[in-house]
């Protein structure tokens, strides 16, 4: 059976993948009884999340996975939340763990996107004073970015771990040509962008690949891309 592996998988679980995420919540669905009892304390987010999710920080650079074990591996809105040396890593720790032949699925949101589409609401305001309306198209860009958040403090119980585990920000974004170059660099060859759910030969993705994580107006695009038979000098 072939080995599918979904990083950074959120709520997206395949049954038929191994799916890791960093989030405390993945955790605690896999300790239910323990996080039954501190309900009151951390909420009823763990809830949410199936069981059987492997819990993992994934910022520290090595894939729980061993060398060329993996056919495919998938991950959606996950590499923005690496910084650009950590995205690098990844790309590297991916090339590592998949077998000769196999294909990596990257989906991240698009930097482009969001950039045109700023420009673009922005012009169409022309100048107008949006004081009125509230919302200038710069919040909806900002948002879309998601570099800043709201700011954790030591002094709130619940942000403790958001303090520790920055799991909800962008440290990073890409354009199609910076994350084709991250994995160009990284050793991958045959490098696709805007492949389509459809236009992909991955089996499974279905039940990984959410509803909206590829749109247009930055929402997400697709790289795919392929880790050479032949080990290259590097
Ligand atoms: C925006 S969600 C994407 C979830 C899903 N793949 C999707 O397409 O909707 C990003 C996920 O990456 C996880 N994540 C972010 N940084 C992480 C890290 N350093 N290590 C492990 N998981 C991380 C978060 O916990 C979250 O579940």
């Amino acid at each position: 059976m072939s080995v599918r592996v979904n990083i950074g998988c959120g709520l997206c679980v395949g049954r038929d993948w191994i799916n890791i995420d960093g989030s405390w919540n993945a955790w605690l669905a896999n300790h239910r009884g323990l996080a039954g009892l501190l309900t009151p304390i951390i909420g009823r987010g763990w809830k949410a999340w199936p069981a059987g999710v492997v819990h993992g920080d994934l910022s520290g650079g090595r894939l729980p996975l061993k060398d060329a074990t993996v056919d495919i591996l998938y991950s959606a809105h996950f590499v923005e939340h690496l910084t650009k040396e950590e995205g690098q890593v990844f790309f590297r720790e991916c090339l590592r763990v998949l077998k000769p032949g196999a294909r990596i699925r990257v989906v991240v949101p698009d930097l482009e996107g969001a950039a045109r589409r700023y420009l673009r609401d922005l012009d169409a305001c022309g100048g107008r004073d949006l004081r009125a309306i509230g919302e200038c198209p710069g919040d909806e860009f900002m948002r879309q970015l998601s570099v800043s958040g709201p700011r954790r403090r030591w002094t709130k119980a619940a942000d403790w771990y958001q303090v520790w585990y920055d799991y909800h920000r962008h440290f990073w974004m890409y354009d199609r040509q910076s994350l084709s170059v991250t994995a160009e660099r990284a050793g991958f060859c045959e490098i696709l962008v805007d492949v389509r759910l459809s236009e992909s030969g991955i089996v499974g993705l279905d039940q990984v690949e959410r509803a909206g994580a590829v749109g247009e107006n930055g929402e997400g695009f697709a790289l795919e891309a392929v880790k050479p038979r032949e080990e290259r000098e590097r």
